[in-house]
């Protein structure tokens, strides 16, 4: 298969984006950009395009021009769009969250497997420069032993009527966490707490925090409500920190050979091996220069290529479920009050490691 005719479904906030990267793929040709609001779709392609506009997802589905669809709809919407694309034998390239729950994403997992078809998550930030490096320096061992993850994600953000503020921004840090960590530090458990303070009718503001195999910990703080933006992630290890920064472009990833050790003194009475314990490092501060791409544009290029080359994409359905998984579990938490739950149902094992 050279070059795979494409249809954008939905043409809201985000739909556009798919729009204007999935044109300027080499391989991709947007066959349809379509929309319940058929008006919407129009001014978004604007007077003088050749792609086509439909309100009727059967109409584009039945379309033998139409191999490989883009989903930007709301999650709750995810399920039925993506499965009626997967039962016309479409490859589906769906938004984060892959669906409304973990029961509704395993089918359609399911339903891509035993269609041989590439379902592939929009997890955006796994595409970044940025991430890219993580996954390098992180899995490759460049900071030892993982200890914690912090990720701050907070702005005025979009109240969104049907997910809460974990729903909807949580999915790209747990995405990151997953694609970054080394297989053998999975989530265990999960802790979850938010609040409402304008009564949107759900959480608008959430902390996670997350047990990792090996005793190491990762937190996650999101926010519609906060007048400045944050976006940082700090990654501790035993030998190297790194500290993100995606809103300093002249340096986003900053690693540190910083650190506190641990010593113990074999010569050394109890009492003044408690006063010698803990030393500090104080090393040098690296910069890494990272090339300036658009994320989308890489997440375009590799649904392409993972169709073409009859592969899993780098993000697969399953590392939708792992996410998927890590979400339940932390609105059953929000539920109780806060309380660890485990975190169950996905195989960390597999999904979107690279
Ligand atoms: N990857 C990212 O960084 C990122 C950023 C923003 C949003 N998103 C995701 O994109 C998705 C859409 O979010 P949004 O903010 O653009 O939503 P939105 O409400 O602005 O737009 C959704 C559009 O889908 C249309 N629609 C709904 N059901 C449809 C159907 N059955 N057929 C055709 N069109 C239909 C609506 O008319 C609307 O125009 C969500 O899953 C969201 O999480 C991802």
């Amino acid at each position: 298969m050279g070059t795979i005719g494409l249809a954008v479904i939905g043409a809201g906030y985000w739909g556009p984006n798919l729009v204007r990267n999935a044109q300027a793929t080499p391989g991709l040709r947007l066959e349809y950009l379509c929309d319940l609001d058929a008006d919407r779709a129009r001014r978004v392609l604007g007077d003088y395009s050749t792609v086509r506009v439909s309100d009727s997802l059967d109409e584009v589905l039945a379309d033998p021009a139409v191999q490989a669809v883009a989903i930007a709809t709301p999650a709750k919407t995810h399920l039925s769009v993506a499965m009626a694309a997967l039962a016309a034998g479409k490859h589906v390239l769906v938004e984060k969250p892959l669906a409304a729950t973990y029961a509704e994403g395993r089918q359609l997992v399911d339903a891509a497997d035993a269609r041989g078809l590439t379902l592939m998550l929009d997890h955006t930030y796994c595409y970044t420069p940025a991430v890219a490096h993580l996954r390098d320096l992180v899995r490759g061992g460049g900071i030892g032993a993982v200890q914690y993850l912090d990720s701050v994600r907070i702005n005025l953000g979009l109240v969104q009527p049907d997910v809460d503020v974990l729903w909807d921004l949580a999915p790209h840090d747990l995405s990151i966490f997953l694609s970054i960590l080394p297989d053998d530090v999975a989530p265990l458990a999960v802790a979850a707490h938010g609040s409402d303070p304008i009564g949107a009718g759900h959480a608008c503001v959430a902390h996670l925090t997350i047990q990792l195999t090996g005793g190491a910990m990762a937190h996650v703080h999101v926010n519609w409500l906060s007048p400045t933006k944050i976006r940082t992630m700090v990654i501790g290890g035993s030998a190297r920190t790194v500290v993100w920064d995606d809103l300093n472009p002249t340096q986003r990833l900053s690693v540190y050979d910083r650190g506190v050790d641990r010593s113990v003194p074999g010569d050394l009475g109890a009492e003044k091996r408690a006063q010698t314990i803990v030393s500090y490092r104080t090393g040098d501060m690296v910069a890494p220069a990272l090339p300036e791409k658009e994320a989308l544009r890489a997440v375009m290029a590799e649904f392409h290529a993972s169709i073409t080359e009859g592969r899993a994409p780098l993000t697969d359905g399953r590392s939708g479920l792992q996410v998927l998984s890590i979400l339940e579990a932390a609105s059953a938490s929000l539920a109780q009050g806060g309380a660890f739950l485990p975190v169950l149902g996905a195989d960390f094992r597999e999904g979107v490691k690279a």
